[in-house]
């Protein structure tokens, strides 16, 4: 792997555990105003010196996060559709290489949409970008995006994330399952898994503790911190799972004590 790039993956990927806490607040490329993010730099402030990265578009960054604060920036590059429509499928590459070496990021996302109607064309379109990313030394996180009709299952997941590797994505973004092992184990580069919607916050660090412990190096994860009650909490704790394999409850025992 080129020196930068490899440089760039340690900037997310922390050299001292292995490990990565990656705070998603990308989702108004489809969503528009996500419930915790109508004011993106509000939610983000509080959060930056917790997270080993933000995950975000040029729009959220240049708008909402200090140019100043030395935080690793994956840049999601991807987009085009909106909640409004059924298929959301229907991705282009957003952002062009050449503006997120301007935005000095330390990787780039884009998703995929395995069995979806444009499964063809975000296949491609992630080989591109991985063709691009390799010549300028910067890596590429594929998200496994999964269809509202399609099983979060062993098989599935294995399936999108190993076409994603094959098709030379540096690290992948996917959801945790039944089985995950099996996901992690036919997928040759590092995964991190997604929190998902809302749920009780120790139904979060469970689902955190879990992926760790079946060999996710990491969480990208963004509802499950800034929907909560108490979103500096929440992430410290998952911190604690990720970064010192803390059991759920002494994670839940940290986001207790911060409220
Ligand atoms: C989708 O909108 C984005 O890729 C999110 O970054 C991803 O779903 C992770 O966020 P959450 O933990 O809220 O699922």
């Amino acid at each position: 792997m080129d020196w930068g790039l490899k440089n760039r993956l340690s900037r997310i990927i922390r050299p001292e555990t292995g490990r990565t806490v990656m705070l998603a607040v990308d989702h108004g490329y489809f969503l528009g105003p996500t419930s915790g993010l109508e004011v993106p730099g509000e939610t983000i402030k509080p959060l930056l010196s917790y997270a080993d990265s933000l995950m975000l578009t040029r729009g959220v960054l240049r708008t909402s996060v200090p140019a100043e604060f030395n935080i690793p920036i994956v840049l999601r590059v991807s987009g085009g559709t909106s909640i409004l429509h059924d298929d959301l499928s229907n991705e282009d590459i957003t952002t062009s290489m050449e503006e997120a070496i301007r935005l000095n990021v330390s990787a780039v996302a884009l998703s995929i949409f395995v069995g979806s109607a444009h499964e063809k064309e975000t296949l491609t379109n992630l080989s591109k970008l991985v063709t691009q990313g390799v010549g300028y030394g910067i890596p590429v996180l594929a998200v496994t995006a999964v269809g509202r009709e399609m099983t979060r299952d062993a098989k599935y997941l294995s399936l999108c994330c190993r076409i994603a590797a094959e098709l030379g994505a540096h690290f992948i973004k996917t959801y945790y399952c039944e089985n995950f092992e099996k996901v992690v184990e036919t997928c040759p580069v590092p995964i991190v898994i997604a929190g998902g919607k809302k749920t009780p916050e120790k139904d979060a660090l469970a689902l955190a503790h879990n992926a760790i412990s079946h060999g996710a190096v990491g969480v990208d994860m963004g509802r499950n911190i800034f929907q909560s009650d108490n979103p500096v909490g929440m992430i410290q704790a998952v911190r604690a799972i990720v970064h010192k394999n803390a059991t759920v409850e002494e994670a839940y025992g940290l986001y207790e004590k911060a409220k």
